[in-house]
């Protein structure tokens, strides 16, 4: 009996509506780098860069309601934790948490803040702001382009230490444990409702022009008019 009570298993961690968000805001921003300069494509860049704020400000209520290891409450830290934590990392007798570690989720904080930011500057410059946002625009997306580098190498650096696949565990959504520390459900309809509304929206912007008045959409007929004249010609 004892020993049952502290053999590990596989058990549910992240929810589904934490997993497609996070592979949905991964994907909406490799594209939004990829579109960013010059590339006639400006209606994709701005259609991902949306998406991500709306990602984001799903994820901030899913923080507040979501399940257990979902809930900012539960792995944002303070400073203290992070030291602490990030002292004791190299112990491979360190306890792991069954979360987000806490520098992990500095990261996070910092990728979401990023994102606010980037999105922020980018609607002002492209409603025709100061050139000084396009710098301050291109220079948040540096920043997150760094931070995910971090938060990449982190994730293969603790899935080493820990000798656990953690990439698998944002795909599966499992991971080891004990059975009392699992989530007792997936929340999919949550999740197919985040990835329907993210999919109508790219629907939405493909077919039709101006549809939801973001100021452009992403068919290829439109695209010649980002190339050189992005802003539509509507000012200066
Ligand atoms: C809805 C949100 C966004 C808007 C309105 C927006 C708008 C713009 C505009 C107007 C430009 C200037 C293009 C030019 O002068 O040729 C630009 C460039 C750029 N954007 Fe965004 N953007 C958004 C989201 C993003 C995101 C999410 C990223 C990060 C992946 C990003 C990264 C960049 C970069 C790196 C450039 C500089 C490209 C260059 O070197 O010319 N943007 N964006
Ligand atoms: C390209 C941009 C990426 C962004 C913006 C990003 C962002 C994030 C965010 C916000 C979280 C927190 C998840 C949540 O609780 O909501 C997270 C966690 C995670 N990400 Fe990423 N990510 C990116 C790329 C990747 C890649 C390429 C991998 C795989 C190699 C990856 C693997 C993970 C894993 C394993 C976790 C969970 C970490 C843990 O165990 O605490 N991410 N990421």
């Amino acid at each position: 009996m004892r020993t049952l009570a502290v053999e590990k298993t596989k058990i549910l961690v992240w929810d589904a509506p934490t997993r497609v968000f996070h592979w949905l805001l991964a994907l909406s921003f490799a594209g939004a780098y990829a579109t960013s300069e010059g590339s006639g494509l400006m209606g994709v860049h701005l259609t991902l860069g949306y998406t991500m704020v709306g990602l984001v400000a799903f994820r901030v209520i899913w923080g507040l309601i979501g399940t257990r290891y979902a809930r900012f409450s539960s792995f944002v830290r303070g400073p203290a934790a992070v030291a602490r934590y990030a002292s004791s990392m190299l112990n491979p007798k360190a306890e792991h948490s069954m979360g987000h570690n806490p520098l992990g989720a500095v990261s996070i904080v910092l990728m979401l803040l990023c994102t606010l930011a980037i999105v922020f500057t980018g609607w002002v410059y492209f409603n025709g702001g100061a050139h000084a946002l396009k710098s301050l625009h291109e220079g948040a997306a540096a920043l997150m382009a760094t931070v995910v580098g971090v938060h990449v190498a982190g994730v293969v650096f603790a899935s080493l230490m820990q000798r656990e696949n953690l990439v698998r565990a944002m795909f599966n959504g499992r991971k080891q444990g004990r059975p009392e520390q699992s989530i007792r459900w997936s929340w999919w309809p949550v999740a197919v409702l985040v990835l329907a509304g993210v999919l109508g929206f790219w629907w939405l912007q493909w077919q039709a022009p101006n549809a939801i008045g973001l100021g452009s959409n992403m068919s290829p007929q439109n695209a010649g008019q980002w190339s050189g004249n992005w802003r539509g010609g509507d000012d200066d």
